[in-house]
C-alpha cells in the first residue's frame, strides 16, 4: 500500500486525476472503475481540464460504478448514474453506452447482480478503480461485517450512512435502504486501486484501513491484501497517521 499525502483537497484531486491520466494514455481502452459521493468530485473536475485541453481522449475507455441505491432510476438527480452524468461523463468524449453502473430498478437483484459481475468478466476486468470511504470503512457499499467473499450483491444500509447519505436527499426517510453494490472480492479483482479521502471526519478511519487489523468490521481493511493500492489523502485526512508515526 502506497500512502501519498497531499496538501489539501485540490491537491489531493490533482494527484488522483493524475493517476488516472497515466493509466488511460497507456492503455486507451482502460476499464476505469468508478466511485460517487463528494470526495471524487474533484477528481472528476480535473479529468474533464484534462479532456478539455486535448490531453485525454476517452472515446475508448470503459467504465463500471461501484455501486447504485435500490429503487431510484437513473433519471432520479439522486441516483448514482444520475451523479455520473452530471459530474463526468457529460462533459467528456466517452461513449455513454460504455459506461456502466448496476440497475437500481432491478427486479431481480441477484440477477442484476450476476449480469453485473459478468459484464465485468466480458470488458476483461477492472484496470484501475477509484475508491472514496464511508466513515464506517465503507467501501462501495460494503458495509461493516458483511464478508470479503462477496462479489457484487445487493447490501443493507446501514444506519450511519443512510444518515451521512440524507444530505443529498429532501429526508432521512427518502433514503433508499438498499442498494446494489459491487462485493469486496470485486473491488479486489481490480489490477489497481486508488482510494481517496480527504477532512478530519476520515482521520481514524484511514489509519484502521491502512494499519489495523484485517477485519470486516473496516472492510476498507481488505485492501492491505491487495497488491496494488493507492490511497491518497489531504493532510486533515492523514492527521491519525502522522500522530501515531511520531
Ligand atoms: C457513499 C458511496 C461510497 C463513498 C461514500 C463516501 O456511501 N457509496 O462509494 O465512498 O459515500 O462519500 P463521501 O465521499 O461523500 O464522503
Amino acid at each position: 500500500m502506497k500512502i501519498i499525502k497531499a496538501k489539501d483537497y485540490n491537491d489531493m484531486s490533482k494527484k488522483a486525476a493524475g493517476i488516472f491520466f497515466s493509466q488511460i494514455t497507456l492503455k486507451q481502452d482502460s476499464v476505469i472503475g468508478l466511485a460517487t459521493g463528494s470526495t471524487p468530485i474533484g477528481t472528476y473536475k480535473k479529468l474533464i481540464e484534462m479532456y478539455n485541453a486535448n490531453d485525454l481522449d476517452f472515446s475508448e475507455v470503459k467504465t463500471v460504478n461501484l455501486d447504485e441505491y435500490v429503487g431510484l432510476s437513473g433519471e432520479s438527480d439522486q441516483s448514482y448514474r444520475y451523479f455520473m452524468n452530471s459530474n463526468l461523463f457529460n462533459h467528456i468524449n466517452i461513449d455513454k453506452a460504455n459506461t456502466h453502473v448496476p440497475n437500481g430498478l432491478a427486479s431481480d437483484k441477484e440477477l442484476e447482480s450476476e449480469n453485473y459481475e459478468k459484464l465485468i468478466k466480458s470488458l476483461g476486468g477492472i484496470d484501475m478503480q477509484l475508491l472514496g470511504i464511508g466513515t464506517n470503512g465503507h467501501i462501495g457499499f460494503n458495509e461493516p461485517n458483511d464478508c470479503f467473499d462477496k462479489y457484487t450483491h445487493e447490501v443493507n444500509l446501514t444506519e450511519s450512512t443512510i444518515k451521512a447519505n440524507t444530505r443529498f436527499f429532501a429526508s432521512e426517510a427518502d433514503v433508499p435502504k438498499t442498494a446494489i453494490s459491487m462485493g469486496i472480492k470485486t473491488i479486489m479483482g481490480a489490477k489497481k486501486i486508488v482510494l481517496i479521502a480527504n477532512g478530519s471526519a476520515k482521520a481514524d478511519i484511514i489509519y484502521d484501513s491502512c494499519f489495523g487489523p484485517i477485519t470486516p468490521n473496516v472492510p476498507a481493511s481488505a485492501l492491505q491484501l491487495h497488491p496494488d493500492v493507492t490511497v491518497i489523502v489531504d493532510e486533515e485526512a492523514y492527521a491519525t497517521i502522522a500522530a501515531k508515526l511520531k
